[in-house]
């Protein structure tokens, strides 16, 4: 049982790891935009995806990625099953997982997600934690390349058309939740640049913080944590945000709303980039984390990186199988 793999944050995976996920991403994507649809990874297996919190994204891209790679996906909502009615974690994860090949969950506290996991006989996917949410990193990554920039240059010209790839510099700004939490993790794991500006009282977790500035020694990674979005901007060649108000967080609203402006992502703020892409996990509250101008601007590729999820996810699936099941 403690020796399958799971992916549940990107602490427990090394650089070569998460390249492989790329790029079996990406060789997935590129593969079914050529007509190649149905792929063998998955075939005849199933998926079982369960939901505690909402989603879309997540949701639609786990499910049609398990169809695409020749299984089934089912879709358990904790109104629907028996977890929502107090079932016991360690219970409920070894029922469901002698019954289907790959679990994934999305949760509130990360420690259920952990717990889910040590109890499962199959890999278990984080579909986002209170604390991670890396599958939605994977996409990132995968989107950056896509535009040109990424560690590994001469690796993956081939997947960016040849574009000279340039060294990512990436900018977020916001709240210190779960995606700020994943991309310390991406960036200290890469050995890339991340400045972080959240506003004073919304900073990253610091045992996160210590976890990426040690990995961050061995991999070369630069990180910087400030309060002001326009230090961190400057010279960026990724700008990315997150909503104010993650699930879980609306009584909080108008106390987050009054103490974050100043860090809303507009047109002023990209111009302090070098000509930066923007990223956004989505979904956007317009008006308040960011702009409707850059949301809609030819700089942001979140429409792409919604799209990659599924692409990404499909590379996860297959990591994994080949992880588990190639001994
Ligand atoms: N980005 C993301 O995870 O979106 P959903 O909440 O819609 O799944
Ligand atoms: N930080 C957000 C991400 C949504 C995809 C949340 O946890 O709600």
């Amino acid at each position: 049982m403690c020796s399958i793999k799971h992916f549940l944050s990107l602490k427990d995976l090394s650089k070569e790891e998460i390249l492989r996920i790329v790029h079996l991403g990406i060789e997935i994507k590129n593969r079914f935009l050529q007509g190649q649809r149905i792929q063998p990874y998955f075939k005849d297996k199933t998926l079982a995806m369960i939901f505690e919190k909402s989603s879309t994204r997540t949701r639609v891209s786990f499910e049609v990625g398990a169809y695409q790679l020749g299984g089934n996906a089912i879709f358990l909502s904790n109104k629907d099953i028996q977890l929502g009615r107090g079932e016991i974690i360690k219970d409920t994860s070894r029922v469901i997982s002698s019954m289907v090949d790959m679990i994934m969950i999305r949760t509130f506290e990360h420690q259920r997600l952990e717990e889910f996991a040590r109890y499962s006989s199959v890999p278990v996917i984080n579909g986002l934690s209170d604390d991670f949410h890396p599958t939605q990193l994977m996409a990132d990554y995968i989107t950056m390349v896509e535009c040109g920039i990424g560690v590994e240059s001469d690796f993956y010209a081939p997947y960016a058309n040849n574009k000279s790839m340039q060294k990512p510099i990436v900018c977020y700004i916001g709240d210190g939740n779960n995606m700020a939490h994943s991309w310390l993790m991406l960036a200290s794991k890469l050995g890339f640049e991340l400045n972080i500006a959240t506003p004073k009282g919304f900073e990253v977790q610091e045992s996160i913080l210590k976890l990426a500035l040690d990995s961050a020694k061995e991999s070369g990674a630069k990180i910087s944590i400030s309060n002001d979005p326009k230090v961190a901007a400057l010279k960026a060649n990724v700008i990315t945000t997150d909503t104010w108000i993650s699930m879980g967080q609306e009584s909080q609203k108008e106390e987050r709303v009054s103490k974050f402006k100043g860090f809303c992502v507009d047109s002023d703020l990209m111009n302090l980039g070098d000509n930066a892409i923007f990223l956004h996990c989505l979904p956007a509250y317009r008006g308040y984390e960011v702009s409707d101008e850059v949301m809609e601007s030819s700089q942001s590729k979140i429409f792409i990186e919604a799209e990659n999820r599924l692409h990404a996810h499909k590379g996860i699936m297959t990591f994994l199988e080949e992880e588990n099941w190639k001994k």
